[in-house]
């Protein structure tokens, strides 16, 4: 493999910075405004970059333009969730139609049922739904289900495995390599300060895509476990999808322990008409949803097969707990059916073809710069590792080149194209083939810039 070019990287960030601040004047003075009242200016911790992120006017289909009337393509879809980009024209007409006739209200309405009925018949696992109001607070109702269910409390996660802002979740995430001990056998760090110490113990954490790891902890531990929960495409860690060796292996494991397998499709849920369990086979026993079928507004699902489900039937005996004040709300339901009516097999088929164009052009101007990188995902997703040869766990991610990627974050804002500073990317549906010539175009002169 070829070496990572050698360039001077603090005066290629100072130059970036440069040109990132003479363009951003405005921006600027905005995040000075919002550091009097927001810690840091921020309100949403991934949204955050140095020297600070950009504020934004508006956004049509995959554009925005920032307050300084700077112009992007967007590839980032608020962290892949707006699968039909900004302001799309059926989504806000039908919007505009509920709110003229109010947002919520505490008793039952048609739009809840028309959104679980598209989710139920796109995902054969899934029997009944239930609404939250973000990714977050589905994957810790489906814990509870499970927990509930099995009468056991340990939970066992992916090292790297994102699954929302819960004590229970943020448990290795990010974690330091050189405190996150054996590979087969991480130890559980805490990726924040102010989760109770004990949390870790009833949360187990194991490498992505290795089966022997998993066996030997079930093995182990078997008998206590409730649940694995992984997202069949780890988002946070790089677009690493799951092999279905994997995933069958898991899906054997937790049906012959006791346990229950829940796939956290908050982010995968786009890449099949049912999911990334559609792709692999598998089928869970829970599917966390969230981002697209809210069609842009707050919004989280939880469902399973009617065993699990039905404990939270309030006519039920001894019903599990789940509300919110926000929950299945009017807006959401509404914008979410749009959202997933006008998303059917062919746009899916469309946009995971525009993912993979995207993947081989990235690939291609990598190459033709022979700079050497792992460029990873799977239907809309691409995501970029510099210095590695190949990505298949979190380890593998966090070893690539951190600092090159954040040079070419910045210079490619500089070209107009909106990613993750993780250098995570997706498509969206106002997107063409033409996009994404494009886009990989500007890929390109971005990764130029950082050469220079
Ligand atoms: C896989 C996954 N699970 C859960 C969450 C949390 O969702 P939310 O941000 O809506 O709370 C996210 C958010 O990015 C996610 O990617």
């Amino acid at each position: 493999m070829s070496t990572m070019p050698a360039i001077d990287r603090d005066a290629t960030a100072r130059r970036l910075i440069d040109g990132f601040l003479a363009r951003t004047t405005v921006s600027r003075n905005r995040h000075e405004m919002a550091k009097a009242v927001m810690p840091g200016g921020d309100t949403r911790t991934v949204a955050f970059h140095p020297p600070y992120p950009l504020t934004i006017a508006e956004g049509h289909g995959y554009e925005m333009v920032d307050v300084d009337g700077n112009v992007y393509i967007d590839l980032l879809n608020n962290y892949t969730s707006l699968i039909h980009g900004h302001a799309h024209a059926a989504i806000n007409e039908a919007v505009t139609d509920q709110i003229s006739r109010g947002t919520n209200f505490a008793a039952a309405i048609e739009s809840q049922t028309r959104l679980a009925t598209l989710l139920v018949d796109r995902i054969p696992s899934v029997d009944k739904v239930r609404f939250t109001n973000s990714g977050t607070e589905a994957t810790m109702n489906a814990v509870r289900a499970a927990r509930a269910f099995t009468g056991r409390d340990l939970i066992v996660k992916m090292e790297g495995g994102y699954h929302g802002t819960y004590d229970d979740f943020e448990i290795s995430v990010h974690p330091a390599l050189d405190d996150a001990g054996p590979v087969d056998e991480p130890t559980a760090t805490f990726d924040t300060r102010g989760i109770p110490s004990n949390t870790a113990e009833s949360v187990a954490v194991v490498p992505m895509n290795n089966i022997p790891a998993v066996e030997a902890l079930f093995g182990r531990r078997g008998s206590e476990i409730a649940a694995v929960i992984l997202e069949p495409v780890m988002g946070s860690a790089g677009m690493i999808p799951a092999e279905t060796a994997y995933l069958q292996a898991l899906r054997d494991l937790t049906t012959r322990a006791g346990a229950l397998l829940i796939f956290d499709e908050v982010m995968s849920f786009r890449l099949e008409t049912g999911g990334y369990q559609q792709f692999a086979g598998v089928n869970p026993d829970i599917t966390t949803m969230a981002k697209i079928i809210g069609g842009g507004f707050p919004v989280g699902a939880f469902g399973g097969g009617d065993a699990v489900m039905s404990q939270f039937d309030p006519t039920s005996g001894k019903p599990l707990w789940q509300s919110g004040t926000f929950n299945g709300n009017a807006v959401t339901t509404v914008a979410g059916a749009v959202a997933m009516e006008h998303y059917g097999a062919d746009e899916v088929a469309r946009i995971n073809e525009l993912g993979a164009q995207l993947r081989g052009g990235l690939a291609e101007a990598l190459e033709e710069r022979m700079i050497p990188a792992t460029v990873t995902g799977y239907g809309s997703f691409a995501g970029v590792h510099f210095g590695v040869d190949g990505v298949r766990n979190y380890r593998d991610a966090a070893g690539s080149d951190q600092d090159f990627k954040r040079l070419v974050h910045l210079a490619l804002l500089q070209e107009g194209v909106f990613a993750a500073p993780r250098l995570m990317f997706c498509t969206s549906t106002p997107m063409t083939e033409a996009t994404i010539i494009d886009v990989v175009g500007r890929f390109g002169r971005a990764l130029d810039a950082v050469r220079l």
